[in-house]
Formats: structure tokens, sequence, C-alpha cells
């Protein structure tokens, strides 16, 4: 199977403070991956490394098997960033207009809007459970609403990975578990490759194919099996020594204790 991102030694610093050191991770396709790591661990730099936001420095990164500097199918490739869902009740924007504004890197920005490019977008929206919002203002939604819509945008020019910085910030605790159920049937039913930044390990990790976990440096990535197994070892590096992963033996997902 096809590795969609490579990554190989990479390192990367802010003025003189190195946040990457010696990242090497790839990520097949078809798998489920979330990175966790505490506050300024380095996760959203990754993320904006791997989508050519910032500027190489040392090291590698292939994506679908071309080097990054290369490569040119960015839309193969979604991303919703970590502040995606701030919009204030203001904003004067309907769902399906958010939705369908994910087209214009397809369309480009004055073509005319056919039937089937609604259809893509109604398509979107189901598969983020949000159809019968459409007609709705994009302010009026609640923040975890709001992250749906924004994962539908990035779907309607059909990636085939997905990367969403820490998609659950604003979803209130009874429906993250349903949140993360929808991105486990991107995952297996569309078969998106999903890369996602979370700090809700316990309730992802059952959800999840494979772990990274980072604090500038690797402390672990491998599936979640081995994960679970090793008792957050790669956890305790940086929440401390007594890290208890409660995951999918209780109902109502997991908390890190
Ligand atoms: N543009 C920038 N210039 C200088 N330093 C930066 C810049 N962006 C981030 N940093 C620093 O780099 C480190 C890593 O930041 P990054 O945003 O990647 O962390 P993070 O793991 O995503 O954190 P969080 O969980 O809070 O989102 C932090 O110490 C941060 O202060
Ligand atoms: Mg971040």
């Amino acid at each position: 199977m096809q590795n969609i991102i490579e990554i190989n030694h990479l390192f990367y610093r802010y003025e003189k403070d190195t946040v990457l050191e010696d990242i090497t991770l790839s990520v097949p396709e078809g798998s489920f991956l979330a990175i966790v790591g505490p506050n300024g661990s380095g996760k959203s730099t990754l993320l904006k490394l791997i989508l050519g936001l910032l500027k190489l420095q040392k090291g590698n990164i292939s994506l679908f098997g071309q080097e990054i500097s290369k490569f040119k199918e960015w839309h193969k490739i979604g991303y919703v960033s970590q502040k995606a869902n701030s919009f204030n009740t203001g904003f004067p924007a309907t769902v399906f207009e958010v939705v369908a504004s994910g087209l214009t890197k397809k369309l480009g920005l004055f073509t005319f809007f056919k039937k089937e490019d609604t259809d893509t977008v109604l398509t979107a929206l189901e598969a983020v459970g949000m159809q019968e919002f459409r007609n709705r203002n994009i302010g009026e939604l609640s923040g975890g609403q709001q992250q749906r819509v924004f994962i539908a945008r990035a779907l309607v020019s059909e990636p085939k990975v997905l990367i969403l910085d820490e998609p659950t910030v604003g979803v209130d605790a009874e429906n993250v578990d349903a949140f993360y159920e929808m991105l486990g049937d991107l995952n297996k039913h569309q078969g998106i490759t999903l890369l996602l930044v979370t700090h809700d390990i316990g309730t992802v990790s059952d959800k999840v194919t494979h772990v990274a976990c980072l604090n500038k440096h690797l402390h672990f990535h491998g599936g979640t099996k081995e994960f679970e197994a090793s008792r957050g070892e790669g956890l305790s590096a940086f929440y401390g020594h007594n890290v208890h992963l409660l995951t999918h033996h209780h109902k109502h997902g997991g908390v890190l204790q």
C-alpha cells in the first residue's frame, strides 16, 4: 500500500527555537492517524509543513510518492485549520454557500454552478450529517456544527486525505463521540485517509488506526493496539508518569487522567 505522506528526518525552527527535531513518520493510504501532544509541541507546525504552508528547512516530505517541492495535486489534500469554526453570528453566508466555496479550488472563481455541483455540495453535507442545515446562516450554528460544515467544504474537492487540526475544539463532550464516529465513517466507507491533531486521545483511540505522540521529538508512533499495549508510555513522556487511558471499555469515551 502506498504511503500518502512520508516524512524523513524533518527538523524545523522558528528563529532560534527548534520546534521539530528529527521527525520520521509515514501515513499509509486508508489509515486514520491521531497526532497527540501538549500545547506548543509542534503539532500545527508539522501540519503546516505537510501542507506546504511553511517552507521546508531540513529533512524531506513526500506526498503521494512525490517530493513536496514538486507536488502540484493539492486538491487531493483537504485541510481544516485549528480555528476554522470561529464565525460570528453576523457572517453573511449560508451553510450551502460555505461548502460550495470549496469548489472554487476546482472550478475557478467565476464559473457557473451546475446541477452536478449542487449534488456534490449536498452529498458532502450528507456525509457530515448537516444536509438539513443547508439554508441556515453559518454564524448561527454551534461550534461543532460549523466544524462539520468546514469538513464538508474540504470534502467537495474529493480529497484522498483530510488533515484536521483539533477539530473537536468547540464540540461539547456529549457530541465528541458522534463527531469521531462521523470521521470514522469517512475513513472506512469513503476510504479517505485521515490525519488529525487532537487532545481527546482516550476518545479516539478506538476509532483511529495509528497514534503519534509528538513533543518536538516523536515519542511514539505505531498502531492503536501497540499504543494501548504500551499503556500510554509515549504520553507519559510529557503528560507525567501516571497517565491512564480509559478507552472504549467506557461507553462515553475516554478521558486522560
Ligand atoms: N509563527 C511562529 N513564530 C515563532 N514561533 C512560533 C510560531 N508558530 C508557532 N511558534 C512556536 O512553536 C512552537 C510550536 O507551535 P505549534 O503551534 O506547532 O504547537 P501545537 O502543538 O500546535 O500547540 P497547540 O496544542 O497549542 O495548538 C510553540 O512554542 C510556538 O510558540
Ligand atoms: Mg496547534
